[in-house]
């Protein structure tokens, strides 16, 4: 797996006020738009493109435009959705999907309540949403899937990262031969009793749409 920790003054600004516990939910939902966007820059640097040539005012000009198939973008639930406006708006041709994955607070193993992802992913790039990679389970879980159905890059995109989790991906994914990247803004120190990221910004999901 490639990893990427984006390093940049105005990523690390906007994190930090994100992990402040008295930034409000309207502010969290805003900061963590913004944040998807820069982080999404970096994303997407593979991203497919065809070459194309366009007339200007003065002379044809060669460039380039997104390659089909478009990619897909799939939030996880609850908390990957406060990601995807900041993404869609970067590839608004993209093709959205949902899983929804739950974790067992005791076990903390991961459970799929929601499966609206295309069936046939082969050939895709696919970017994955999920502001926390704690234990790493729901990732592991969530990129098996995704290479099931034949998708042969993926990206996922985490606001912030665990060791244990990244190093639980890497387990995972170790001797195949997968093109899996990941792009975080951050890696934390550990994660504590509870899986929750330290010193992390709390349940993400929470912070965003309130506790339910
Ligand atoms: N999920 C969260 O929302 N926060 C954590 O710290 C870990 C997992």
């Amino acid at each position: 797996m490639r990893k990427l920790i984006t390093e940049h003054p105005l990523i690390s600004h906007k994190l930090t006020a994100l992990r402040d516990e008295r930034t409000d939910s309207p502010t969290f939902r805003r900061l963590a738009d913004e944040l998807v966007m820069l982080l999404a820059y970096e994303a997407t640097r593979s991203i497919r493109v065809e070459a194309v040539t366009v007339q200007t005012p003065v002379a044809p000009a060669q460039g380039v435009r997104l390659a089909a198939p478009t990619p897909v973008v799939i939030p996880i639930l609850r908390a990957g959705l406060g990601m995807l406006d900041g993404m869609t708006r970067l590839l608004p041709t993209a093709e959205v999907g949902f899983l929804g994955m739950v974790r067992d607070h005791d076990t903390l193993q991961p459970t799929t309540y929601a499966d609206r992802i295309p069936g046939d992913l082969k050939g895709r790039q696919v970017f994955l949403l999920d502001p926390m990679l704690a234990t790493g389970g729901t990732l592991i879980a969530a990129i098996d899937l995704m290479l099931e159905r034949g998708a042969n890059q993926i990206t996922a995109i985490c606001l912030l990262s665990a060791p244990e989790g990244i190093a639980a991906v890497e387990a995972a994914l170790a001797g195949r031969d997968v093109d899996v990247t990941l792009v975080t803004a951050a890696v934390d120190e550990k994660l504590n009793e509870k899986g929750y990221i330290v010193p992390g910004l709390g349940d993400a999901g929470d912070r965003l749409f309130g506790v339910v």
